[in-house]
């Protein structure tokens, strides 16, 4: 073998150096959100012709993994409609919110994979549900076969804006937040709201604050959007019952999806770990799991973006006003600003050294620079997380009789 030689076959490399060899090969990556409306009226083939890269042909089958939930209020017509267009389809329902966002759930996608004997080059797997379902199903095809084709119809607010839309995959483990996952992109989503019509209040208002994630550090126009519509349109539940509802439902979920692609696109797999969409996730992981079942994922984020308002507002990042503003849009979205678990000593310090770890050793902690902005630091000491908790505590207590000071590790 000579020395140095190498050999080019597109964009891969293999380099012999005497008895050592360097492989190089780039793997492409394609993935497809699609905007749907009403994905299963009868007449409706999105499912079917809406994405060249995942067509379902009358006559073949799938496997469907469904969330029970969304099986109870959906599954009739869902079933109808596989039926009507001659889909052949096993359907596994199964129970999916955080408290079984586990391995076991895991093995029973599998199970039911092995049952179907699915052929991994044909028949992805569609999976309908939340951010559970979604992480659950896509982390069992991404293990199966080294990787199978999945297909994904998020039914939540969050599983709509986020977990739909990104290529992770996960489950917890331990106290560990989505500590087994992959990267692996669906082949393709397809997003109808219509499914949001049966989402509780509070989920919907736990999704909100993944969209107003976006808002703080990418966008002033989504928040105005979200201070002018976003307690309309979790009433009305993203339905579009007036054209101005409908309006501002199509433009918040659009722009908070392309914000999210734009910002995901060129780091899918967060090579670079200063991520802006990380903003409300440096505490909120802790949070979440030290607080299960009472805090949904995006309460902890709110309440992790509440305090990093105040970290941003006591470093002169933020005024008064904006820091009132966004605490105040908080409260209309029904996101709580604080929780009684912030009160535990150490838990944030504790909960950032966490984050350090995941960041390559450095915070990397994305802070808000006035609404739309932000910037990276890797200063934040225990005693400012313990003065912006004090200061949280006071904006908190009218609204959870809190007392001033309460919460503070030290
Ligand atoms: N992979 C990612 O990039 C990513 C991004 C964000 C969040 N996530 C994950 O998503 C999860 C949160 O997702 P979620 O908020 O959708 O929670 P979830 O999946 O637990 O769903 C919330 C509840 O709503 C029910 N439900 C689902 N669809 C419904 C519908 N249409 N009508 C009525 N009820 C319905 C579910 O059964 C569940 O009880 C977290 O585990 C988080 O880690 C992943």
């Amino acid at each position: 073998m000579r020395s140095g030689t190498r050999f080019r076959l597109g964009l891969t490399h293999v380099t012999a150096h005497d008895s050592e060899w360097t492989v190089e090969a780039v793997k492409q990556v394609a993935y497809h959100v699609i905007v749907a409306r009403d994905l299963f009226e009868p007449d409706n083939t999105q499912l079917l012709d809406g994405c060249p890269d995942a067509p379902i042909r009358p006559g073949e089958r799938r496997l469907v993994v469904i969330d029970a939930g969304v099986d109870r209020l959906h599954g009739d017509r869902i079933r109808q409609w596989f039926a009507r267009n001659g889909i052949r389809v096993d359907i596994l329902s199964m129970r999916a919110d955080e408290s079984v966002k586990e391995w076991a759930s895991v093995e029973t996608v599998v199970d039911a994979m092995n049952a179907f004997g699915i052929d991994r080059r044909r028949e992805p797997v569609v999976a309908i549900g939340g951010g559970v379902l979604l992480d659950v199903v896509g982390l069992a095809a991404s293990l199966y076969r080294r990787g199978t084709p999945y297909v994904r119809v998020p039914t939540t607010l969050v599983g709509l804006v986020d977990a739909g839309v990104g290529v992770k995959t996960g489950v917890n483990y331990g106290k560990g937040k989505n500590r087994l996952g992959t990267y692996a992109p669906a082949v393709a989503t397809f997003l109808d709201r219509r499914f949001l019509a049966t989402v509780p209040a509070r989920h919907l208002s736990n999704g909100m604050a993944e969209v107003l994630k976006m808002a703080l550090v990418r966008s002033s126009e989504l928040f105005d959007l979200l201070d002018s519509y976003g307690p309309a349109l979790i009433a009305d539940r993203f339905q579009g019952s007036t054209p101005e509802l409908d309006n501002a439902a199509r433009l918040v979920m659009a722009e908070a999806i392309h914000l999210m692609l734009e910002e995901l696109q060129p780091n899918l797999w967060e090579t670079c770990l200063e991520r802006c969409v990380d903003y409300g996730h440096t505490f909120s992981p802790t949070l979440e799991m030290e607080a299960l079942p009472t805090l949904l994922h995006g309460e902890a984020v709110g309440i992790d973006m509440a305090l990093t308002t105040v970290i941003g507002h006591l470093r002169g990042d933020i005024t008064p006003a904006e820091r009132d503003r966004i605490l105040s849009v908080m409260r209309r979205l029904d996101l709580p600003i604080w929780t009684e678990v912030l009160a535990r000593p150490g838990l944030l310090d504790s909960a950032l050294e966490d984050t350090i770890r995941h960041r390559d050793g450095r915070q990397r902690l994305p802070l808000p620079v006035g609404i739309g902005g932000h910037r990276f630091v890797d200063d934040v000491t225990a005693d400012e997380i313990a003065r912006a908790l004090r200061h949280l505590a006071m904006a908190a207590g009218a609204d959870t009789g809190v007392p001033i000071g309460a919460g503070v590790a030290k």
